[in-house]
């Protein structure tokens, strides 16, 4: 494998590892201010990112390359409104988006097509990641000024459960 495809692939081990800790770091913030369904679902949130890295672990093994953990970044955000961590959170989707489409053309440029396949699946999850952040954000902007519709909100995201991702 390319030295340069590499390291992308084994630095998005620990970006997809620093964004379940920023998600459960979220999950932190909401469960302290009261909000338990918002906390319920960035810590499902924080098993799919760890799902990720478990993808990217596995595809470097398949290709006989070894794996080196790096230390993970501490969440460093403090947030004085609800809104706060949604917006951080589809920022920071837009920025692994980024990250993914930096490693895919890196294979592209080596025309490592097997790579590049294996990269299709998180092309299309980042798209799925950016929609959902920004309707979180759009639907706490219409309704998170209301504490009756703030209560559904929190609710609604309460009944999100975890399913391990499809092969
Ligand atoms: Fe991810
Ligand atoms: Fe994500």
């Amino acid at each position: 494998m390319d030295k340069k495809v590499y390291e992308l692939l084994n630095d998005q081990i620990n970006k997809e590892l620093y964004s379940a800790y920023l998600y459960m770091d979220f999950a932190n913030y909401y469960e302290y201010e009261g909000l338990s369904g918002f906390a319920n679902w960035y810590m499902i949130q924080a098993q799919e990112e760890r799902d990720h890295a478990l993808k990217f672990i596995a595809y470097l093994q398949e290709n006989s390359q070894k794996i080196q953990l790096k230390a993970i970044d501490q969440p460093n955000k403090t947030f004085t409104d609800f809104i706060g961590p949604l917006e951080a959170a589809l920022e920071h989707e837009k920025y692994v988006t980024s990250l993914i489409n930096d490693i895919y053309s890196a294979a592209a440029d080596v025309k490592d097509y097997r790579t590049m396949q294996f990269l299709e699946w998180f092309i299309e999850e980042q798209g799925e990641e950016e929609d959902t952040a920004d309707t979180m954000v759009t639907r706490m902007k219409l309704f998170g000024g209301d504490a009756k519709a703030l209560y559904d909100l929190d609710q609604e995201c309460a009944s999100r459960s975890y399913s391990a991702p499809a092969e």
